[in-house]
């Protein structure tokens, strides 16, 4: 297959990358960074496509290279409803296929947040057969994006839903709380104030894992076509756990809590009660790597590396 992720140089995006380089596909990863390209992309056998992909210009680059393809994957960092339905939409502009062609499959990149109803019993647990949910204000935006590609005539039309993302340079788990423990560690009282509750229960998902289903996915794009999967582990983890872990680790001696401020820190401390089974029944998809609290010798030692490889 020939296949094109836009933001392949992300969290998600690069790896997912790379399994697709694994699994014998052509790769067209974006970025608007020559240094990317040069120093990220093309070393692991993705053909990058450097240009911004909401300029006039980058529309017209990736979408005549994009039309060509048989998957095309967003995953690019989240800005709302609006650029995400631009990049669908520019994909379908550029899309010219004689009638009875194949249709190439189109996968967005969500987040399990649609689904959170807050921490309680089994009437608070979700999974691909349940609908969205309005918990969560900061993310009511994404069946914006998610309907009409999910119903479009044009592509099969995927959606991927992550969890909370770990493993590498740690994303939301490092602004949240490795940079803060980090912090805290060089100073005397060594302790961290992060957005935590106690009841707070986490669904999380290792970005190797996210890419090994977005590779399942895409190679059995036209038969999953109009479907929902949840990148999550199968259990939940609570957040103090994960907050103990990262004290271990790091050489703090505790945290303390902060409260949350705005949307976005409301929904990361709201629960997301969830065992995914879809990936499975339908591609066979199984996570393998340890959860973020046994394995957070590992992840936390990589994040302490990726820190220092950054470019500032
Ligand atoms: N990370 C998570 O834990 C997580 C969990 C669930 C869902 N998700 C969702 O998955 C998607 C991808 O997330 P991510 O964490 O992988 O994203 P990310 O690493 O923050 O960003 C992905 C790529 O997007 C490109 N990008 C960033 N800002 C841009 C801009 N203003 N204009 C154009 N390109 C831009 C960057 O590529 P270049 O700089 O190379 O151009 C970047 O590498 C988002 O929708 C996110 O909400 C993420």
């Amino acid at each position: 297959m020939k296949v094109f992720i836009l933001g392949a140089t992300g969290f998600l995006g690069l790896p997912a990358a790379e399994a697709f380089v694994r699994g014998g596909h052509i790769v067209y990863g974006s970025t608007r960074s020559q240094k990317s390209a040069e120093e990220v992309l093309a070393p692991n056998e993705i053909i990058p496509v450097v240009t911004d992909p909401y300029s006039e210009e980058g529309r017209k680059k990736w979408g005549d290279i994009a039309a060509q393809c048989d998957v095309v994957i967003d995953a690019l960092s989240a800005n709302g409803a609006k650029p995400a339905i631009d990049i669908f939409h520019n994909f379908l502009k550029h899309l010219d296929r004689p009638r009875g062609s194949p249709k190439p499959t189109y996968i967005y990149t969500s987040g399990l947040w649609i689904n959170s109803r807050g921490y309680g019993g089994l009437g608070k647990w979700t999974d691909e057969r349940q609908p969205t949910s309005t918990y969560n204000e900061a993310v009511q935006w994404r069946p914006l994006i998610e309907v009409p590609v999910l119903e479009s005539e044009k592509v099969h039309g995927i959606v991927i839903r992550g969890a909370v993302v770990y493993g590498r340079d740690g994303s939301a788990f490092a602004s949240y709380i490795f940079d803060e423990a980090l912090k805290a560690s060089k100073t005397d009282e060594k302790i961290f104030e992060t957005v935590y509750s106690h009841e707070t229960r986490i669904a999380s998902i290792h970005t190797d894992d996210m890419a090994d289903l977005y590779l399942r996915v895409a190679e059995r794009g036209p038969i999953l076509r109009g479907q929902v999967f949840m990148a999550s582990n199968q259990s939940t983890e609570r957040l103090t756990d994960i907050l103990d872990a990262v004290v271990r680790v790091s050489g703090c001696k505790g945290y303390k809590a902060k409260a949350p401020k705005g949307a976005m820190q409301e929904a990361w401390v709201s629960s997301t009660l969830i065992k995914p089974s879809l990936g499975d029944a339908l591609t066979g998809w199984r996570p393998k790597k340890m959860s973020l609290v046994d394995g957070m010798d590992i992840y936390w030692s990589s994040y302490l590396a990726n820190k220092k490889l950054r470019v500032p």
